[in-house]
């Protein structure tokens, strides 16, 4: 691949200079453009970004120095290497010039060694600030890449940690997959943002983890739990918070809050530390919701599955045993916002699955 000749713009209002400078360019292998004043620099400057601009300081209408703030201020030209030709030779005009963006300074009339080198420094001094440049756009891509992997590896293992528990316990894959969905439709309609929705999609399924550790005399018991099993039964949300609660992605930490605080009740009755309002997690609470409204719906081997009224209705309403006062009155108006979507969810995602 042949590499294209670097572009050199020369501006000045003299026109003997701007050819001589021109000149000197193109015998040096560059190719050189030339425009008269700051206007026609700016036109061209942004028709073609040139590399090095040699840049007459005293010009009518625009001067060096604004052309120069100009080019470093627009974002197709501001890569471009300035170097001010000059008479002026003052303190203040110089620090006036660096401000601007000009990189180097030449004194009229102009040795035509020094501007040849001169030309040439500013333009390894570019091509080395590409190539950082370009590394750095190289490794923020790989490393956006591993981010994604490295999610997708947790997304991965939160799908066998999850499906694994699911095999102990009377619940279904189905029911942990619809769960993800309806948290995350709750958090959309209260408001959270994006990253909160994506961590409760992938962290709520975790939330009855701590089963695994729950004998299965007790799991899958028949008849109703006496007081000592009762308790044994709570306890897996503290041994899911404490599976959990060693993992430091977004979805681990999550997931044991989820975890140990997912039978906690809004009016304080749930458990384990029988929180009470905002003291309850908000993925908790989003949680505790989804959690009602799907065992309400599925067929249990002491129960019947309910219908989509039923189940809103108990949630909503009450049955005595399931209390509106039990829930965040945000998550519970947000629940009825998305009720028809819950419908669609438990119906789509079906337990044959
Ligand atoms: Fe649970």
């Amino acid at each position: 691949m042949t590499e294209t000749k670097p572009l050199v713009l020369v501006v000045d209002d003299d026109e003997s200079m701007r050819l001589l400078l021109q000149r000197q360019m193109e015998n040096d292998g560059y190719r050189a453009v030339t425009a008269e004043n700051g206007f026609s620099a700016i036109e061209k400057a942004i028709g073609e970004p040139p590399d090095v601009v040699l840049l007459d300081a005293l010009m009518p209408e625009m001067d060096g120095f604004e052309v120069a703030e100009r080019l470093k201020s627009s974002e197709r030209t501001a890569t471009a290497q300035i170097i001010m030709v000059t008479v002026l030779e003052d303190h203040q005009s110089k620090i006036r010039a660096l401000k601007a963006g000009v990189q180097e300074f030449l004194s009229k009339p102009v040795d035509r060694s020094e501007l040849s080198l001169r030309v040439h420094n500013v333009l390894m001094l570019k091509r080395y600030s590409n190539f950082l440049a370009d590394q750095n756009r190289l490794l923020e891509q790989k490393v956006e890449e591993r981010s994604r992997q490295v999610l997708r590896s947790y997304r991965e293992t939160i799908a066998t940690l999850t499906r694994a528990a699911s095999y102990k316990d009377e619940a279904t894959g189905a029911h942990v997959h619809r769960i993800s969905y309806y948290t995350e439709d709750i958090a959309q309609a209260i408001g959270m943002n994006a990253g909160f929705c994506e961590a409760i999609h992938y962290a709520s399924p975790m939330h009855d983890i701590g089963k695994i550790a729950i004998p299965d005399a007790i799991l899958q018991k028949r008849g109703p739990l006496d007081e000592h099993e009762w308790e044994i039964m709570k306890s897996h949300s503290a041994l899911g918070a404490q599976l959990l609660g060693t993992g430091d992605s977004p979805y681990l930490r999550m997931g044991a809050e989820i975890a140990l605080h997912h039978h906690e009740r809004w009016d304080g009755g749930g458990y384990p530390g029988r929180l009470k309002g905002e003291l309850i997690p908000i993925s908790a609470r989003i949680m505790n919701i989804c959690d009602q409204y799907d065992a309400l719906r599925s067929e249990r081997p002491y129960k019947k599955a309910l219908s989509h009224q039923a189940a809103v209705e108990i949630i909503t309403v009450g049955d005595g045993r399931t209390l509106p006062i039990h829930f965040d009155p945000d998550v519970l108006d947000a629940f009825k916002r998305c009720a028809e979507r819950f419908r669609e969810i438990f119906e789509t995602i079906a337990d044959c699955q």
